[in-house]
């Protein structure tokens, strides 16, 4: 089989790790793909989201299966594009992926359907949005922009004048470009994050592990935003207890919900969900895997990736066995000084000896022979062992052995895990 992938981080390198696992694929294009994809697929200079090239190049060699695994080619409908060409495709359909394309489609569907989520309203135009935060006394708030905006259109504020800079950068200064054309304000929540992704087949919803990401720069949940900082899988403040209550609170009337809106939901759908004393909630929903999440998942997994997207595509995940290792997982990023803000690029990697460690490469690039950085998020540095403090003593021991200019990584994976676990 040929198949092709569409992205070019670490998320995509993971997967196709697991795609080249199978015994029956026989080429991997990967459009753009990276320094470090290049060495299991060819990698072919065509955007992600350019819809016409990649549906031209696919037909010309020949791709049996294409797996768009990041968000703005899904949001675009890649999967509409390569399905009506014939291309057989995991993922998501345009219309489905608006799940996470809209934040409001997405508050909208949890309402109608009783789905847990912090409360919320929606504003169309800044003014409106500046009314409401005038008479709103409870801080704090959070501010999202509608649509994608690489993770960074969340910001939480503490005051009424700092929502109200929010949406003004939003809305006024297009900070987001039209992805801030309307935004939702909703209630502050706290309590421990978890990430579940599951496959989804449109009929049957299977969780894969939990997993935990770190979505700040810094150690201690300091500093901005990021798309992800490193994940330890599996969560161990989700418990059998609350997957089964997620499992009927949550999973399964999304499942319903978007059925009953004629969209039904096919690929991975990751919930990111907050453990609050009220019960578990759902801060977002994303139509892909995560970013680094699915590094340290995809390691962990036992079952043949290929063959359960094919079962997802053709509505058979309800007869297949997935199975994963009884171990734990940890994926450490190393990022570029100044991620997620400005940061250098073009400098060459050098690695020690990173034992058995998988190395993912998120933002590097091969240039004459020579790996160098090529963005925010370098590498994610992967270990499994047979408990977590394993996992991390070994994703860090690795990291320590790979060196850039201005590298940096959090020291802290993992550590608000283990603080649970004691
Ligand atoms: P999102 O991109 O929607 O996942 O938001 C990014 C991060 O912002 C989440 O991982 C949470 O840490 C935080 N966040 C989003 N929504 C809320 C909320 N309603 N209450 C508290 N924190 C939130
Ligand atoms: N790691 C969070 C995400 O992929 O959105």
């Amino acid at each position: 089989m040929t198949l092709l992938v569409l992205g070019s981080g670490g998320r995509e390198h993971a997967i196709t790790a697991a795609l080249a696992k199978n015994p029956r694929v026989t080429k991997i294009y990967a459009a753009p793909g990276n320094g470090g994809i290049a060495a299991l697929a060819e990698c072919v200079p065509i955007a992600a989201t350019d819809l016409e090239n990649i549906r031209a190049f696919a037909l010309e060699h020949g791709v049996d299966f294409a797996v768009p695994a990041a968000d703005d080619p899904l949001v675009a409908g890649a999967v509409d594009v390569l399905e009506d060409a014939g291309i057989a495709c995991f993922g998501p359909s345009r219309a489905a992926a608006a799940i996470e394309g809209s934040k409001v489609f997405s508050k909208n569907l949890m309402k109608k359907y009783n789905i847990p989520t912090a409360a919320y309203e929606v504003f169309e135009s800044a003014g409106a949005a500046m009314r409401y935060l005038d008479t709103h006394e409870t801080y704090p708030l959070v501010i999202k922009a509608d649509g994608l905006a690489l993770g960074k259109g969340v910001i939480i504020v503490q005051t009424r004048r700092e929502a109200k800079e929010a949406i003004s950068d939003i809305m006024e200064k297009q900070k987001f470009g039209a992805s801030g054309s309307r935004v939702v304000i909703e209630e502050f929540l706290t309590g421990p994050e978890v990430s579940v992704l599951s496959f989804m087949d449109g009929e049957t919803v299977v969780p894969m592990l939990s997993s935990m990401d770190h979505k700040r720069a810094l150690d201690g949940d300091r500093g901005l935003n990021t798309g992800g900082m490193g994940v330890v899988a599996p969560n161990p403040c989700y418990t059998p207890e609350i997957a089964a209550r997620c499992m009927e609170e949550i999973y399964m009337p999304t499942l319903r919900a978007m059925n009953a809106e004629g969209r039904p939901f096919k690929g991975c759908l990751y919930f990111g969900l907050m453990l609050t004393a009220r019960g578990p909630k759902v801060i977002e929903y994303n139509c892909r895997f995560g970013d680094p999440e699915a590094q340290a998942m995809l390691p962990l997994l036992d079952t043949d990736l290929l063959d359960i997207f094919m079962a997802v595509r053709e509505g058979r995940l309800g007869g297949l066995s997935i199975q994963w290792k009884n171990k734990h997982a940890c994926c450490v990023i190393l990022a570029s000084g100044g991620y997620p803000e400005k940061y250098g690029t073009g400098y060459p990697i050098a690695f020690g000896d990173t034992g058995g460690a998988l190395l993912y490469h998120a933002g590097t690039k091969l240039v004459d022979g020579t790996l160098v950085t090529s963005g925010g998020r370098v590498l994610g540095v992967t270990a499994l062992g047979e408990n977590l403090e394993e996992a991390i003593a070994g994703a860090y021991a690795a990291a320590d052995e790979i060196t850039f200019a201005n590298a940096f990584c959090r020291k802290d994976i993992g550590a608000q895990a283990l603080e649970y676990l004691a």
